[in-house]
């Protein structure tokens, strides 16, 4: 049976560091409180104009494909999860497959925020398995840092966010012991507008006015305490739920990489599964949240890092806007 393997990982990140006391100089914040809650510490910003989730992108695939040890060009199709695509359109995966010098390649955004490399991951294995192509380039990026608000009213949201990409090489093997065993995606769309940015909208006539910039509509808000009571209760249980119907237990988990919003929320997951400490990877002290590349980002460094290893059994579970959620079980 074919399955799709996680063939090489790649990320980056922009040089510019901002630390939490760098927030604390723009707006009423303090390093003390976002460590206490978040258990962030600094997060990259991009600082050159015109540089976009398409740009972080390109030297995460490139490091991707070496660990791969594939050439750039074997790609035969893109996916790009993102909720701060560089345009409102064309999407992130055409700018990506343009720079990378990849004409005629399809590429494909995926819009599911926080869950974006699960969704994608999903798409991305049913391809593979069919047989419609063979070395799928999945992408979370996203360029945050231009889309907050630095004020004492954004600071909820801001201190959050960092700037960032990742990159998964995918590819068909045919070693059963291998690769994704299981994906499995949720949403409701009722808690929609707990995580949201409202304007500018194609639902608003017109899209954008000065009103809407004057009562910072412009800017991302979020229902925070809502959004973390879903995301310690959904989490713990799609991940069960995919445990369980692959005749698998927490015990047997070599490693958790679930999405970066929290590390307390990561924290309270690992314990509703029972799971070690030391088996949950964090690395949100030094990123924050960087959504759709948040889980690739940390697969990534735990393989560099010796962290996640060829064989083992990893669970990544994501909760995020939309609401969307879900789990996915590989052997690395
Ligand atoms: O990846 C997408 C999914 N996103 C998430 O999963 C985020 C989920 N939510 C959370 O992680 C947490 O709710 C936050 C970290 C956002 C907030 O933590 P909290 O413990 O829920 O704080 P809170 O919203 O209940 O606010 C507590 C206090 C408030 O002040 P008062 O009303 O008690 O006086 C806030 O105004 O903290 C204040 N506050 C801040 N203070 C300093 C809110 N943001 C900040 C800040 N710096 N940045």
């Amino acid at each position: 049976m074919t399955r799709t393997a996680f063939l090489g990982m790649g990320h980056y990140v922009p040089p510019k560091v901002v630390t939490n006391d760098d927030l604390a100089k723009l707006f009423d914040t303090s390093d003390e409180w976002i460590q206490q809650r978040t258990g962030i510490k600094e997060r990259h910003y991009i600082d050159q104009d015109g540089t976009g989730p398409s740009d972080l992108a390109v030297p995460a695939v490139q490091m991707a494909c070496k660990n791969a040890g594939i050439e750039v060009s074997e790609i035969d199709a893109i996916i790009f999860a993102t909720l701060s695509p560089d345009y409102t359109f064309p999407g992130s995966g055409v700018l990506l497959g343009d720079k990378l010098g990849l004409p005629g390649v399809p590429a494909l955004d995926v819009r599911n925020q926080c869950s974006g490399f699960l969704y994608g991951l999903q798409v991305a294995d049913a391809w593979i398995r069919c047989g419609m192509y063979k070395c799928v380039c999945l992408v979370g990026g996203e360029v945050h840092s231009t889309g907050i608000d630095f004020s004492d009213e954004g600071r909820d949201v801001t201190v959050l966010f960092g700037d960032g990409a990742a990159c998964a090489i995918l590819g068909p093997t045919e070693d059963d012991q291998a690769g994704v065993l299981d994906v499995e995606i949720h949403a409701d769309g009722s808690g929609a507008k707990e995580l949201w940015l409202e304007a500018p909208a194609s639902a608003h006539i017109p899209r954008i006015t000065h009103e809407m910039i004057d009562e910072r509509r412009v800017w991302p808000s979020m229902n925070g305490r809502q959004v973390f009571r879903w995301a310690t209760s959904k989490m713990p249980e799609v991940s069960l739920s995919v445990l369980q119907r692959n005749g698998v237990t927490p015990a047997d988990l070599d490693l958790v990489v679930p999405h970066q919003a929290n590390k307390r929320i990561n924290e309270l997951v690992g314990q509703k599964l029972e799971i070690p400490p030391e088996k949950v990877v964090h690395n949100i002290q030094k990123y924050g949240n960087t959504t759709a590349a948040s889980i690739p980002l940390a697969l990534s460094e735990a393989i560099q890092e010796g962290r996640a290893k060829k064989g083992d059994l990893i669970l990544m579970p994501a909760f995020g806007s939309g609401f969307t959620w879900g789990a996915a079980l590989v052997r690395l």
